[in-house]
C-alpha cells in the first residue's frame, strides 16, 4: 500500500489514477451496505467525496483504499459514510416541518390517552428529529400532554453518534433554526452548540438501513424519509415504501422530501386530502 509522504499530509493528496476494479469495489461496498449505486458518469464526486478520508488515512490512491477497506471493517464504515450524502437542517422545508407538528397536535387531541408515534427514517446527525422534538415541547408548554413516541434512524452508525451527543457547528446551528430556538434549546460549548438533554432525550435513535434491516416494532402515526429515496433505485424504492406501509397505521400520515412522491411507485400511499403535501396510508382492502 502506498502512503502520501509526511510532508504533504496537511494538503489534500492528489488522486492518482486508479484502476477500473476501484469504482466497481467502491459501488459493489455502498450497494450492499445501503442500497445506493454509484453513478458511472460521476465518479469526480467519488473521488472529491473520498479525499478527506484519504488524507487522514494517509494514503495516495483509491486503490489503495479499497485495500484498506478489504482489511478493515472500520475503514469500509468509514467508506461508506463518506459516499453518503448526509446534508440536513434544522427546520427544513420549514413549511412542511410545521405542518407535521399541526397534524400530532390534532392527532394528539383526537387520540385522548394513546401515545402518537413518530418515525423519522434517514435522520442523519439528527436536525429533523430535534426540530420535532422542539416543537412537540413548545406545544406541550401550551398545555398539550404525553410527549410524542420519537424514534429517528439512519443506516449510518457515525452520523447516530453525532446525532445522541446533540452537537453542532455554528454553521449547523445557523441553518435554518431561529436565535430564540437556539437560546431556548442549545448551549454553548466552546465553538460548538450543544442540544439540552431533555430535548435529546424524547428521541429514540436507532441504526436501521431501510432496505433491509427489520423496521422499529408497533405502528406509526407519522413516518418522515424526506430526501432519501432519491437516492436508491426504483425497486429499492418500492421496497422501502412498502415496508412503511407495514409499520404505519391506516390514515397515517407519509412525509417525503420536495422532489419525491409515492405517485407511479406505490398503492399503500395516496395524496393527503387534510395536508397537503404529504402522504397518508391507504387501509387495507380499500
Ligand atoms: C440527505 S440526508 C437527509 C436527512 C434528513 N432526512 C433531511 O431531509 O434533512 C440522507 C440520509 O439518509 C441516510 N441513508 C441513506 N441510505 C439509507 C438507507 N438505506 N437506510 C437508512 N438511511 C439511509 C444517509 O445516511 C443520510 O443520513
Amino acid at each position: 500500500m502506498s502512503s502520501v509522504p509526511e510532508s504533504t499530509n496537511s494538503r489534500m493528496p492528489l488522486l492518482e489514477s486508479h484502476s477500473k476494479g476501484v469504482m466497481v469495489a467502491l459501488n459493489t461496498l455502498l450497494e450492499s451496505r445501503t442500497g445506493q449505486q454509484l453513478a458511472a458518469n460521476r465518479e469526480w464526486r467519488i473521488e472529491t467525496a473520498l479525499k478527506p478520508l484519504l488524507r487522514d488515512l494517509k494514503l495516495a490512491t483509491l486503490d489503495d483504499l479499497v485495500e484498506a477497506v478489504r482489511r478493515s471493517p472500520e475503514i469500509a464504515d468509514q467508506a461508506v459514510d463518506a459516499l453518503l450524502n448526509q446534508e440536513s437542517s434544522f427546520f427544513r422545508d420549514a413549511a412542511v416541518i410545521e405542518l407535521v407538528a399541526e397534524a400530532v397536535a390534532t392527532l394528539r387531541a383526537e387520540q385522548g390517552q394513546r401515545r402518537v408515534r413518530i418515525w423519522s427514517a434517514g435522520c442523519s446527525v439528527g436536525q429533523e428529529p430535534l426540530s420535532l422534538a422542539m416543537l412537540f415541547a413548545e406545544q406541550e408548554a401550551l398545555g398539550e400532554t404525553m410527549p410524542p413516541d420519537i424514534v429517528a434512524t439512519d443506516v449510518s452508525e457515525a452520523a447516530l453518534t453525532r446525532a445522541r451527543a446533540g452537537r453542532y457547528t455554528h454553521f449547523e446551528i445557523q441553518r435554518g433554526l431561529p436565535i430564540r430556538r437556539m437560546m431556548r434549546w442549545f448551549d454553548q460549548q466552546a465553538e460548538d452548540w450543544v442540544a439540552k438533554p431533555e430535548l435529546v432525550r424524547r428521541i429514540a435513535f436507532r441504526r436501521i438501513n431501510l432496505v433491509a434491516d427489520p423496521l422499529p416494532v408497533g405502528r406509526f402515526d407519522v413516518i418522515l424519509c424526506r430526501n432519501v429515496l432519491l437516492y436508491l433505485p426504483p425497486d429499492l424504492r418500492r421496497r422501502v415504501l412498502d415496508r412503511f406501509a407495514t409499520v404505519i397505521r391506516p390514515g397515517g400520515l407519509l412525509v417525503l422530501g420536495a422532489g419525491e412522491t409515492v405517485i407511479g411507485q406505490t398503492e399503500a400511499f395516496r395524496p393527503s386530502p387534510r395536508y397537503r403535501g404529504l402522504y397518508e396510508a391507504v387501509p387495507a382492502g380499500v
